[in-house]
């Protein structure tokens, strides 16, 4: 099981960074999958109360790998961090299936969320939903919910709820498109499509292709029309009249 798992994350990788060459080198040379190991041996820590075994191991793999995951996190499968640097993930972040964050994404919180006997245990960190994309910088503030499949530009600051398939961008964040429901099943490198519908530059040379036709044929046609009725020659009319 835990095998498979990893095999699971590995294959993730390899699907979601066009530079990752063979498993090997994710392996051995991938911060985000090193992460995402310790994670996984502190959060089992975690769960079973050994609090301070688990920080230290979290604390370890921070410091080889820059990035910043509280054992307490809760994170699904196939989770990808790609580049891994100044990422960090609060203690009740909850993270889906097949998330990917890039490089010095914040999960983090905007308040201590104190209860009523002023202890720090109420959800104070986002919750992304599968398949969501959050681009590199972005910061997503608060107990708010970034919805399936939805996209969040890079140095995007999010302190508001993302519905599911849509792309938000900019400081605060604003949803600036929704995406494409069949794209957004299928992972994009960067967030980014690169099949996102017909080159603009391309469709206007098609039509402008398509009114040149249309007028060369006119233009036969009228020259027919004249061969027809004897009025060939405007120059030869023009010199007969003068
Ligand atoms: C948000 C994102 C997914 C949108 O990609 P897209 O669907 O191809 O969108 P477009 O590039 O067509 O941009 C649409 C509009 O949003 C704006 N926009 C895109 N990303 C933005 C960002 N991060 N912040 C602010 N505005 C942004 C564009 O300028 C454009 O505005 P316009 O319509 O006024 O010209 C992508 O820009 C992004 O930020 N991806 C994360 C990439 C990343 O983190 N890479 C690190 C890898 S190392």
């Amino acid at each position: 099981m835990v095998f498979e798992r990893l095999r699971e994350d590995i294959a993730s990788f390899k699907q979601r960074d066009p530079a990752a060459r063979g498993t090997l080198e994710i392996v051995l040379c991938y911060p985000g999958f090193h992460a995402l190991v310790v994670h996984r041996m502190a959060h089992w820590l975690w769960n079973q109360n050994f609090h301070l075994l688990a920080r230290i191991i979290s604390y370890l793999g921070r410091i080889v790998t820059a990035i910043e995951i509280h054992p307490g996190a809760k994170i699904g499968r196939r989770f990808v961090i790609d580049h891994g640097t100044g990422v960090v993930v609060g203690e009740t972040a909850i993270i889906g299936d097949d998330v990917t964050l890039y490089h010095s994404v914040t999960l983090g919180g905007t308040s201590p969320a104190v209860d009523s006997h002023n202890q720090v245990g109420q959800k104070r960190h986002p919750t992304v939903l599968d398949g969501a994309i959050i681009g590199s910088g972005a910061a997503v503030l608060g107990p708010i919910t970034i919805g399936e499949n939805a996209r969040v530009g890079a140095n995007s600051v999010v302190t508001r709820d993302i519905p599911a398939s849509v792309t938000a961008v900019g400081i605060p964040a604003k949803v600036i498109m929704p995406r494409n429901k069949k794209k957004a099943q299928e992972f994009q490198p960067y967030g980014t499509p690169t099949d996102g519908g017909p080159d603009p530059v391309l469709q206007t040379i098609e039509s402008l292709r398509g009114e040149v036709s249309t007028l060369m044929e006119r233009v036969e046609e009228l020259e027919t029309q004249r061969e027809d009725t004897g009025d060939a020659d405007p120059k030869k009319k023009s010199g007969q009249a003068g």
